[in-house]
């Protein structure tokens, strides 16, 4: 049977997001509902990005998904909840309107292929960037409109914030049903130009423990998670959405800090405990707190999300003499002119004074390399039809 042209095909690409404050506990497993509201940083998607390619056609008999070029079971069941979830909000608008959506589109099986150009599962944030892409690129392709952050969510909770550029709050929201647990914008990609990210990859090895399961852990056996949800959280938020907006570096880096530490302390009050941070992260962590001594003002922030990789914040001025502090503390090995990635920084001599000031013996290999980044935009689609991941026949094309 000679097969037909898929009735639609579209490719987009989503970005990373890191957290500022984080999101760790569900108050609902199937919904992924949070038990407090979270902030995040959009990761510019020159450097990390997801981009997925959806098509749907007649001629397809089942759904099928494929991950960096490998057939993944479509029977997943987040993957499930997505598609489920976006046929859902297609039916519901094709009931109130059909107008340009392709008569039998929703009755059409899809495939899905979808690449990340940075390691998944590193603790980089990889399923936020996937399922925000998936779901972005998935409405495009059904024709749906309405807010995705459900449809992301129920992904990968954290995917709900990569669905928008710049700095992004994440409401935990107050129904039952979940409706009101959504992702807003709080600030565009252009509001603090000067800002910059510092990706240290320690290990790019998959993590021990999943967020999913650390994340119950934690809500069934900390009592300072709970303090944290409730009466940590609210104030935080409403503090980094005001350091956000008033550009305040001092204000949104300590924060950023103290946040990650609560979260890895909750992570320690887990029983049996869980430890994200390994001990090239604790290296990180001091580093970053001489080196702002040393300055006599905090120019450097950290922040670890469920894996030993420090996210650094900085502004623009300061990138260069971080970077000498952190190839002193971690000389790189063969790898010296690779160990830098993305972003240009501008070689800078480590000053003596502030080597002595850091006073930290050298661990070569430590951090095997940096990523440089700045904020950026949200998920995009890409016009060009170079750029499907799918060929003609529904399939993955052969990578280039
Ligand atoms: O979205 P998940 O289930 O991968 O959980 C993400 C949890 C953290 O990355 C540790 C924090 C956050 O808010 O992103």
């Amino acid at each position: 049977m000679a097969s037909e042209k898929p009735l639609a095909v579209v490719t987009c690409t989503a970005p990373v997001n890191i957290a500022v404050i984080k999101y760790w506990g569900k108050r609902d497993e199937e919904l992924v509902l949070p038990i407090n509201s979270s902030m995040s940083v959009t990761l510019h998607q020159d450097q990390l990005k997801t981009t997925t390619t959806a098509a749907i056609s007649k001629d397809f008999t089942e759904d099928r998904v494929w991950l960096n070029g490998r057939e993944e079971d479509v029977g997943q069941p987040r993957l499930q909840a997505c598609l489920q979830e976006i046929r859902r909000l297609a039916q519901k608008r094709r009931n109130a309107w059909d107008g340009d959506l392709p008569p039998s589109s929703l009755s059409c099986k899809v495939h899905v292929a979808s690449v990340n150009n940075f390691p998944t599962a590193a603790g980089l944030a990889s399923s936020a960037a996937g399922y925000a892409c998936l779901a972005y690129t998935l409405a495009h392709v059904y024709g749906v409109e309405s807010d995705l952050s459900e449809v992301a969510r129920r992904g990968s909770g954290s995917a709900c914030r990569s669905l928008y550029g710049g700095f992004v709050e994440w409401q935990m929201g107050e129904q039952a049903d979940g409706k009101d647990s959504v992702a807003r914008q709080v600030a565009p990609e252009s509001h603090w130009p000067e800002l910059r990210v510092l990706i240290l990859v320690v290990s790019a090895e998959k993590k021990l423990t999943g967020s999913t399961v650390g994340m119950q852990a934690s809500v069934k056996t900390s009592p300072l998670l709970r303090f944290r949800a409730e009466s940590v959280v609210p104030a935080r938020m409403a503090e980094i959405t005001r350091c956000i907006q008033e550009r305040d570096f001092q204000g949104f880096a300590q924060l950023t800090m103290q946040d990650s530490n609560q979260f890895h302390a909750t992570c320690l009050d887990t029983f049996p405990p869980i430890s994200y941070l390994s001990h090239i992260s604790w290296r990180i962590i001091h580093l970053v707190h001489r080196f702002n001594a040393h300055h006599g003002d905090t120019k450097v922030a950290y922040t670890f999300d469920a894996g030993p990789n420090a996210v650094i914040f900085t502004l623009e001025d300061t990138v260069a003499d971080f970077v000498a502090a952190v190839r002193h503390a971690f000389p790189p090995g063969s790898n010296g002119d690779t160990f830098l990635k993305g972003l240009q920084v501008k070689p800078a001599p480590l000053p003596a004074e502030l080597e002595a000031a850091l006073a930290m013996e050298p661990t070569p290999g430590g951090i095997k390399y940096i990523i440089a980044t700045q904020v950026g935009p949200g998920p995009q689609i890409l016009d060009d039809p170079c750029s499907h991941l799918l060929g003609p026949d529904g399939l993955p094309k052969p990578a280039a």
